[in-house]
């Protein structure tokens, strides 16, 4: 039995437990996935020392650690180097590697209304982690991509990373976006009656993503739904990040169709 887990402060609200046990159960694994609720001021002591006395094997990582952690692992890939930000660690023999799923996850996602963002306008709402992972995986697509944020420096800064346009989300109407993704936490649960877009802005047939999984359907998601717009549910980020999380771990697919059942019933629950 190996054990592995997600570090996240507070991470009581995870839904990646039962999408892994169904993962594992799948497979007849007898491994177990542990919920670690680990404060900013221990995280160093914990990802040095107690990953490897515990030991842990693999490690999913979430607010507030993806930054903070990358000091401590012994390396990290490109992709998490570019995007600035780890999700997903590998202990293989003592030795912590570093990745981001996220942004395959987002991109992953996409597919669910066609193939993916090559050639398409993406506009992104926010600039925070989850933006960064997003943007990179729509500029890996071949799109164009322009992120608008509420604090105009972070969107500048992450858009000049990447390559993209940056701007506040008051100027929304002057990016006519083929794809919508939204990645704040704005609309999340308790705040299930808030959005950031005007209802106006949405059109027939445009793509829109909301990253905010809590509830399944935001309010953005209903008046984008309203207005024909093609939804991408945001779980399917959260699905796919993990399908990539279990293949860097065990070198092999998970039956993903079995998370995807676990985790609509944590989150209908
Ligand atoms: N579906 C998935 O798999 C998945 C994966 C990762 C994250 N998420 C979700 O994505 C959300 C963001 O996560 P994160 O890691 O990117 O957080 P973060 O790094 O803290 O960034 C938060 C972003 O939200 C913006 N924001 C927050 N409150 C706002 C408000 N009232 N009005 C306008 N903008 C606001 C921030 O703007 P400022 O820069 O102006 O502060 C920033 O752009 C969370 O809800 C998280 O649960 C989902």
């Amino acid at each position: 039995m190996s054990l592995y887990g997600v570090v996240g402060y507070p991470i009581k609200h995870s839904m990646s437990p039962q999408m892994f046990e169904a993962a594992f159960y799948e497979y007849n694994m007898d491994d177990e996935y542990r919920l670690f609720q680990i404060a900013p001021e221990e995280l160093e002591n914990f990802i040095k020392k107690d990953v490897n006395d515990i030991p842990i094997k693999g490690l999913s990582v979430t607010i507030p650690h993806k930054e903070k952690i990358i000091p401590f692992l012994d390396s990290i890939d490109k992709h998490a180097a570019a995007i600035g930000a780890v999700n997903t660690v590998h202990n293989v023999n003592g030795k912590l590697k570093g990745y981001n799923t996220d942004w395959i996850g987002a991109t992953r996602a996409m597919e669910f209304v066609g193939k993916d963002c090559e050639g398409k306008f993406v506009v992104i709402l926010g600039a925070g982690g989850a933006a960064a992972a997003v943007a990179y995986g729509c500029v890996q697509s071949g799109a164009r991509v322009a992120i608008l944020n509420r604090t105009l420096e972070r969107a500048q800064a992450l858009a000049d990373k990447l390559g993209c346009q940056a701007d506040t989300l008051s100027n929304i109407f002057k990016y006519p976006a083929h794809v919508l993704i939204q990645t704040t936490s704005v609309g999340m649960y308790p705040n299930i009656n808030a959005s950031l877009v005007d209802p106006d802005y949405f059109k027939k047939g445009m793509i829109v993503m909301d990253i905010v999984y809590n509830p399944i359907e935001t309010k953005l998601v209903r008046e984008a739904k309203r207005a024909e717009c093609r939804i991408v549910p945001g779980y399917k980020m959260l699905l796919y990040q993990g399908e990539k999380q279990f293949e860097i771990w065990f070198g092999k697919k998970p039956r993903t169709e079995k998370m995807e059942e676990a985790l609509l019933t944590s989150l209908n629950n």
